[in-house]
């Protein structure tokens, strides 16, 4: 309920993202106009940026259904039938980690968005064939965490495909400052920034660090934020004043010492810390490139000279020049 009270429900209410909510504006103000179901969208990014979000706003402003579900829910075709043939002219399905459908699924839905149209298999062996069933115009948004992992005949099928950004420390503050207005959160001064540059360039983060120091302005303080409080109760989250969990350290760390700050690849460094190099890639790489605290080589992985600098390491001669 707080979670979906926090999202906003149109684009105008939506900060950040720029040039998906300018490109957006345009697309659905075109299908309206046509009386046309808009053309499928793919969402890509790391978690957290608001695709689910980014959906609902989409069906919202096309004043259609929204039907939500995720690639591993939907376990056989006929989920997907079912869902397909319950939908209604224009609506929106989101299907959420849709690189996750079954590959017996994703069939289903390659005739679904060319045609909009459902193949159905009738009886078996040398009489089986197939009839097709048509359905309502729809639009199929994806979200996935990367484009990548998509199947290309599934990816071609994608009118719009847009990829979100980890938003700016101000996009954040702005955001936060809009949460607190909705929560009814007294935060004063520079505190929204506080949160904000430690929110990883992620709302969901953002958001989650402000419910954490409200707790603490409220047991701790008198209930307003100020910067000082957000400090202590930020710290006490051991989320450093870059927003580095101790994950993002790790990594780092383990390039540095283990691998002489790099190149190194991505699994190698996966198997030294025990992480799965999926999430590394998705969750914590992204941020630490944001930060130009690594950077990505034909060769590797590198830990550049702003993250010995911020870490307080000495760099190796190789980054000194001394070599
Ligand atoms: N809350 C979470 N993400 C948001 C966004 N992009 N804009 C406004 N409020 C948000």
């Amino acid at each position: 309920a707080v979670e979906l009270s926090l999202r906003p429900r149109y684009l105008s209410e939506y900060i950040g993202q720029t040039r998906i909510k300018e490109n957006m504006k345009i697309y659905i103000e075109a299908a309206k106009l046509r009386g046309e179901a808009l053309d499928h969208v793919l969402l890509y990014g790391p978690p957290g940026l608001g695709k689910t979000t980014l959906a609902n706003i989409i069906a919202n402003e096309l004043g259609v259904n929204l039907r939500t579900t995720s690639g591993p829910a939907i376990e056989r075709p006929g989920d997907l039938a079912a869902l397909l043939t319950n939908l209604q002219d224009g609506d929106v399905l989101f299907i959420d980690e849709i690189h996750r459908l079954h590959r017996s699924v994703e069939e289903v839905l390659y005739p679904a968005m060319e045609d909009s149209a459902l193949d159905i298999m009738i009886g078996k062996g040398p009489s089986a064939r197939s009839v097709r069933l048509d359905l309502p115009p729809f639009t199929l948004i994806g979200a996935t965490t990367r484009a990548g992992l998509l199947s290309a005949p599934l990816r071609d099928r994608f009118g719009v495909v847009s990829r979100l950004e980890l938003y700016t420390v101000d996009e954040l503050s702005f955001i936060v400052s809009r949460g607190s207005e909705i929560l009814g959160i007294d935060i004063v001064g520079d505190a929204a920034d506080e949160i904000a540059l430690r929110g990883r360039g992620t709302p969901r983060i953002a958001n989650r660090l402000l419910k954490r120091v409200r707790d603490y302005a409220q047991v701790r303080g008198d209930g307003i934020i100020t910067p000082e409080i957000a400090d202590e109760a930020l710290d006490m989250l051991q989320v450093d004043p870059r927003g580095l969990d101790q994950i993002d350290h790790k990594v780092l760390q383990a390039m540095i010492h283990n691998f002489r700050g790099g190149p190194v690849g991505l699994d190698t460094i996966a198997a030294t810390i025990g992480e799965e190099g999926q999430t590394i890639e998705d969750v914590y790489e992204p941020y630490l490139l944001q930060l130009g605290f690594l950077q990505r080589t034909p060769r590797g992985r590198i830990v550049t000279p702003m993250a010995y600098d911020y870490l307080g390491i000495p760099m190796p001669d190789h980054l000194n020049g001394k070599a």
